[in-house]
């Protein structure tokens, strides 16, 4: 037996093999069920237990052999195809390549600024990083307001005067010290609170700022253009209402409400059966804040408002712990916006 195991050994190793033909003729002659291997092994079952022991271990090692001779063969072919070698097939169909999905937020992100684009407002970004004058006191919050409390800030350790943005807010004041009136403009970004983290809130999370400043600018134009974007994100028969709030930097401030888009407003677990879901602040930016920024408010008026993205994200596609949103876990990713595979 141990003459046969050699030869056996002998034998495959010196097979030639070039191409994928000959690498299969490989697997057949010496892996498939008929080859001289398993009829060894099939011997070997009926042989006598003390002999057993003498022939395991080679046969084993035969057998290890063999197969590692394929893989390895087989892994040089394919790099001599991915080289470009002889054996590139040009007219096979090449491998579909996957392409990822998009991010929920990101998803929300661009159905939202696509709306606004399209009423003519531009798109600006800020710093997250910003100092303590862009994040609280140019829009109106004093040193010892009670407001600064509402927004649980993180603070430069060495240097309390800078932070992280607590709001995007802080783009329209970069925005109205830059001065190019009118201003129409949104800005999507990244924001900071130091909350603890649970399924209903994160220490970091998107909003959307929108700035509108004109001449005449109304609480009536405020209204129509929240109600033309409620209608294009819920749909034709959604209705509005505004809620009496408080923004340090806006005077009349209010919160909005759409009628619930998953009940219509009978009552359900989303609108914990008011039939109503908040979803963003806004007001008419305070003339304070105007005059901080170096607007004329005697001259002009303006209206902002603000709106967190993962709250949208989470209304819309039901979902019920925040910090699904960067666990990136490809289970939950997967599940929005994916795009086909391509060829
Ligand atoms: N910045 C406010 C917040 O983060 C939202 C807001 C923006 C309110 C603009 C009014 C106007 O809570």
């Amino acid at each position: 037996m141990q003459e046969r195991i050699d030869a056996l050994r002998q034998e495959a190793a010196s097979f030639t093999i070039t191409n994928a033909e000959t690498l299969e003729a490989y697997r057949l002659q010496f892996m498939s069920k008929k080859s001289v291997l398993n009829e060894l092994f099939e011997e070997f079952k009926a042989i006598a237990g003390d002999q057993k022991r003498l022939y395991g271990q080679p046969l084993n090692q035969l057998k290890q052999f063999i197969e590692a001779r394929f893989h390895e063969q087989k892994e040089v072919l394919e790099n001599v195809q991915q080289d470009g070698g002889s054996e590139l097939d040009l007219t096979l169909p090449p491998q579909p390549m996957v392409l990822g999905s998009r991010h929920p937020i990101s998803i929300i992100r661009q159905e939202i600024v696509g709306f606004f684009e399209r009423l003519g407002f531009n798109i600006s970004e800020g710093h997250e990083i910003v100092d303590d004058w862009h994040n609280f006191g140019a829009l109106n919050f004093e040193e010892d307001h009670p407001a600064r409390d509402m927004q649980d800030t993180f603070f430069v350790q060495s240097n309390p005067d800078i932070l992280l943005r607590t709001h995007t807010s802080t783009v329209q004041v970069k925005e109205m010290q830059l001065g190019n009136l009118p201003i129409r403009t949104i800005s999507p970004g990244r924001v900071y609170r130091n909350e603890t983290v649970s399924a209903r809130s994160h220490m970091q999370f998107h909003q959307i700022e929108g700035l509108y400043i004109d001449t005449h600018v109304s609480f009536a134009d405020l209204r129509q253009t929240l109600y033309l974007f409620a209608r294009h994100l819920f749909g034709e028969d959604v209705r509005i209402r505004f809620r009496p709030s408080y923004f340090p930097f806006t005077e009349p401030s209010a919160e909005m409400d759409v009628s619930c888009f998953i009940c219509g407003g009978e009552g359900c677990n989303i609108c914990k059966q008011t039939g109503w879901v908040e979803i963003l602040g806004c007001g008419m930016v305070d003339p304070n804040v105007l005059e901080n920024c170096g607007i004329d408010p005697k001259k002009y008026s303006g209206y902002a408002f603000g709106l967190g993205l993962e709250r949208m994200a989470m209304l819309k596609y039901q979902i019920k712990d925040i910090r699904l949103f960067y666990e990136n876990d490809l289970r939950f990713l997967k599940q929005f916006g994916s795009v086909p595979p391509t060829r």
